[in-house]
């Protein structure tokens, strides 16, 4: 946890301050404060304590309390989708949408701060869609693309990383081969860090702008019936989308995986079962085609298996092709988060329905969000944050 702005400290004072109506409230009242925040008599005896002291003391731990839950204590990082709120995350998306339709009103937003890309793993349009996004912000970036040009490679770890990224940099963003890297880096840093992907786990950008792409496409986030198709297993995108999407109204997810890729069992588990959330897990892409609003196609991620044989085995068990396509409803919208190897045939580009490339552009726009809102950047449209973070 780390203390923030002063400003929000400030803020603290000035609620304990106005509090001042229910502490007379408590201090005049204290037999009814005492047995209303359950406190036992004895308790008081026992420590020498006057009732008004325990109001006072009572009165402190839930201003604070509150502004733990309003975030004014704590930095805001993304390292899960679920760290934002869903109505967090509409905001993040319609200041997106804004930047889209004006991103020359956004250019000097970040005059003088700083972004670190760190990446400890291959990535083309993460980390260059998140330079690109600060440069269009008017900041400045710095960084690594690969693990083997920096400190890493000498054994430092990522909480000594971080640490020393603090100091260079006002916000980092960390792709990591190891699941939870970012978390921890998170606990050790000094400034907001963005999960940029950490294995097999969790992409919460990578969401965003498909949430985004989603919306813009069909309208709307709720009433979909989503089909995700081909390494449900190790595709972090595909886990971190579902978590956000069981959040909106009737969603309903078609699995299409080879038994061997399916979706995790704590995505089973702990997301769609706990919530009722309507799923089926098929082998058939052809079958599910025709009742879907979004398709959402993955690459077969051969760097996380354990043996080539399994690989070649399975990275052809789906190839949407053009005639495939010609099965499912005329506004269907088809994603991929990019790189695709071969499960997307080339004839597939044309068709209106293909919104991969769009994504990846849209993926600009939903980083700058991301980027002004964590770092408190007010909107020049509505000279607002998009929220407090
Ligand atoms: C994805 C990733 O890295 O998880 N790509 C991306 O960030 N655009 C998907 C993938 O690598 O297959």
């Amino acid at each position: 946890m780390q203390l923030r702005k002063e400003g929000k400290f400030r803020r603290c004072a000035r609620v304990y301050l106005k509090s001042r109506k229910y502490r007379l409230f408590l201090q005049t009242q204290p037999d009814f404060a005492l047995k209303s925040l359950g406190i036992h008599k004895g308790f008081l005896r026992l420590f020498a304590l006057h009732p008004a002291c325990v109001c006072e003391i009572s009165v402190i731990f839930f201003v604070f309390r509150y502004a733990i839950r309003k975030g004014w204590l704590l930095m805001r990082h993304l390292i899960d989708p679920l760290d934002f709120t869903k109505e967090e995350t509409q905001k993040l998306l319609d200041l997106a949408d804004r930047i889209h339709d004006d991103p020359e009103a956004y250019q000097d937003v970040a005059d003088r701060k700083r972004l670190a890309t760190l990446f400890y793993e291959p990535s083309t349009r993460t980390r260059l869609s998140f330079e690109s996004a600060m440069l269009r912000l008017g900041g400045k970036v710095l960084g690594f693309p690969d693990a083997g040009v920096s400190s890493a490679s000498k054994g430092e770890t990522v909480a000594d990383t971080i640490r020393i990224i603090s100091c260079y940099a006002d916000i980092a963003a960390m792709r990591h081969p190891k699941e939870g890297a970012p978390l921890r880096a998170s606990l050790y840093s000094k400034i907001p860090v963005i999960n940029a992907g950490d294995g097999g786990h969790s992409h919460p950008t990578q969401t965003l702008l498909d949430m985004m792409t989603i919306r813009r496409r069909k309208g709307r986030l709720d009433n979909l019936t989503i089909g995700f198709c081909g390494d449900l297993k190790f595709g972090r995108t595909v886990h971190s989308l579902i978590k956000s999407l069981a959040r909106y109204d009737n969603i309903k997810f078609v699995l299409i995986s080879p038994e061997e890729l399916r979706v995790p069992d704590y995505i089973i588990n702990e997301v769609l079962e706990p919530r009722g959330i309507p799923y089926i897990e098929t082998r058939n892409l052809e079958g599910a085609l025709p009742d879907l609003d979004i398709l959402y196609m993955t690459r077969v991620q051969r760097e996380r298996f354990f043996n080539e044989e399994d690989y070649i085995r399975l990275r052809d068990s789906y190839i949407l092709t053009a005639e495939k396509l010609s099965l499912a409803p005329a506004d269907m919208a088809v994603l991929h988060p990019l790189p695709r190897v071969n499960e997307i045939t080339l004839d597939v580009d044309d068709d209106p329905r293909a919104a991969y490339f769009e994504q990846a552009q849209n993926g600009v726009y939903v980083r700058m969000a991301l980027i002004m809102t964590l770092l408190g950047l007010k909107d020049p449209k509505t000279g607002e944050v998009a929220f407090e973070c």
